[in-house]
C-alpha cells in the first residue's frame, strides 16, 4: 500500500483512499484546461490563469514521482490555439519560455526528461531555443519522462506520420505491405512512449480536444469539475484510485 489520504464527504464521516503502488498508470495524460474560466470568476485577465496554472504543474510534476509515474503528459497548446486572440497567444508562448527558464534547473536535478510533442518550428524562435537547449540538458536523466505537448493536434500528428511514411515508400525504403501499428507508431511524436493509461481533464469539459487520438484507444478517462489552477495533489490521486477500481479489458472478456 503506497499512501494513504482522507476525503470527507461531511464533517462526519471520513473515507480512507489508499492506493495500490503495484497499480499505479504508467503513462499519465493530463488536459489542463480551465485557466481562464479560473481567472474570470476572480475578474482577472486569463493571462493570469495561465500563470495560476503554472503552480499547478510543478504540484503534479513532484506527486507524480512520488507516486512513480513513470510518463506524465502535460498539454499546454494545441494546434487549434492559434485561433485564440495574438496577446494570449504570446502569452503562452512566453510563459513556455518562463517556465522552462525558471524551472529547468530543478527539474533536471529531479532526474526529469523532457520531451515535446508537436510542431515547435512553428513557435518563436526564443521558445523554440529554450525547448531545444531543455530536451538535450535532460535527455540523459532517469526519472519521470515529461512531454509538454505545445502545439500539438492529434490529427495533425497522424497526418505528419502517413506524410513521413508515403516518403519512405516513395524512396523504396519500405513497401505498402509493412505498414501496420507497430510502424505507423514509430512516426508518432510518441515514439518510444507507451500509450497513456489515465487521461485527465479537469474544468468541467469531457471531451479530447484533438489530444492522443491514436494512442487514446484503450485509455481510461477521468474528469473533475475543478479548472487547472485549483488541481491538487490529492485530485491526482483520486484519479489514479478511480483507475485502480477499472476493469480495462482491450476488447476481450
Ligand atoms: C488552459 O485553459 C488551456 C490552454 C489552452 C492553455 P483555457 O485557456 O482553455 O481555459 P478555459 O477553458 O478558457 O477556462
Ligand atoms: C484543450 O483545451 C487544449 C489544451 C488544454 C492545451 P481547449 O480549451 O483548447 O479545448 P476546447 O476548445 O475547450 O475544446
Ligand atoms: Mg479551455
Amino acid at each position: 500500500m503506497l499512501d494513504v489520504f482522507k476525503t470527507s464527504k461531511n464533517r462526519n464521516e471520513k473515507k480512507e483512499i489508499v492506493l495500490d503502488k503495484d497499480n499505479i498508470p504508467k503513462h499519465v495524460a493530463i488536459i489542463m484546461d480551465g485557466n481562464g474560466r479560473w481567472a474570470k470568476k476572480r475578474k482577472l485577465p486569463r493571462t493570469v490563469g495561465h500563470k495560476a496554472g503554472v503552480e499547478t504543474i510543478r504540484r503534479v510534476i513532484k506527486e507524480a514521482h512520488i507516486l512513480g509515474i513513470k510518463f506524465l503528459t502535460l498539454y499546454a497548446f494545441s494546434t487549434e490555439n492559434w485561433k485564440r486572440p495574438d496577446d494570449e497567444v504570446s502569452a503562452l508562448m512566453k510563459l513556455l519560455v518562463e517556465y522552462l527558464r525558471s524551472e529547468l534547473a530543478e527539474l533536471n536535478r529531479n532526474g526529469v526528461v523532457i520531451k515535446i510533442l508537436g510542431d515547435i518550428t512553428k513557435l518563436p524562435i526564443d521558445a523554440q531555443k529554450e525547448v531545444l537547449n531543455a530536451i538535450e540538458i535532460t535527455k540523459n536523466n532517469t526519472g519521470v519522462v515529461l512531454n509538454i505537448a505545445f502545439n500539438y493536434g492529434g490529427r495533425d500528428e497522424i497526418i505528419r506520420a502517413v506524410k513521413l511514411i508515403s516518403k519512405e515508400v516513395e524512396d523504396g525504403n519500405i513497401s505498402v505491405s509493412d505498414i501496420n501499428e507497430g510502424l505507423l507508431e514509430k512516426y508518432l511524436y510518441t515514439s518510444n512512449i507507451p500509450d497513456p493509461d489515465l487521461i485527465i481533464r479537469p474544468s468541467g469539459e469531457q471531451r479530447i480536444s484533438n489530444f492522443l487520438l491514436w494512442q487514446c484507444a484503450y485509455s481510461e478517462f477521468w474528469y473533475s469539475n475543478v479548472c487547472w489552477p485549483d488541481f491538487k495533489e490529492e485530485h491526482l490521486r483520486k484519479a489514479i484510485y478511480d483507475y485502480q477500481h477499472r476493469d480495462r479489458r482491450y476488447g476481450g472478456v
